[in-house]
């Protein structure tokens, strides 16, 4: 059972999910969230202010399928409970 349980479940890294966020979300959202850059005239949304009030489920379908204007970016599972960690210990929520 601990085999299992150690194989299976992955423990959210905000360190590694950093990593991520400079490679996937701050060319966009700025290295502080808040940077707001335009896609087709739409800017990207301030991370400080919207990630208090998404539930991780909302942040993962964001990341993975896109928002509207914000294309879908390219991270697995464990990268995206990663990158959620990240926002979370620096946005709240
Ligand atoms: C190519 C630019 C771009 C990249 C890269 C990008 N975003 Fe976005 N993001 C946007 C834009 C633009 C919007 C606003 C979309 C709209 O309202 O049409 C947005 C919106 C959002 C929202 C708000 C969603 C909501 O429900 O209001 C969140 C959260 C978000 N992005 C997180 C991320 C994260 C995390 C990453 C990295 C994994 C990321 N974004 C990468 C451009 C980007």
């Amino acid at each position: 059972m601990l085999l299992f349980l150690a194989a299976c479940a992955h423990e959210p890294d905000p360190a590694a999910g950093a990593d991520k966020y400079d490679l996937f979300c701050s060319s966009c959202h700025g290295a502080d969230g808040t940077a707001g850059v335009q896609v087709d005239g739409i800017a990207a949304t301030d991370l400080s202010t919207v990630v208090p009030t998404l539930s991780d489920n909302t942040l993962t379908t964001v990341i993975q399928d896109g928002y509207l204007k914000m294309p879908k970016q390219d991270l697995d599972d464990d990268e995206t409970a990663d990158v959620i960690a990240y926002l979370r210990e620096t946005f709240g929520g």
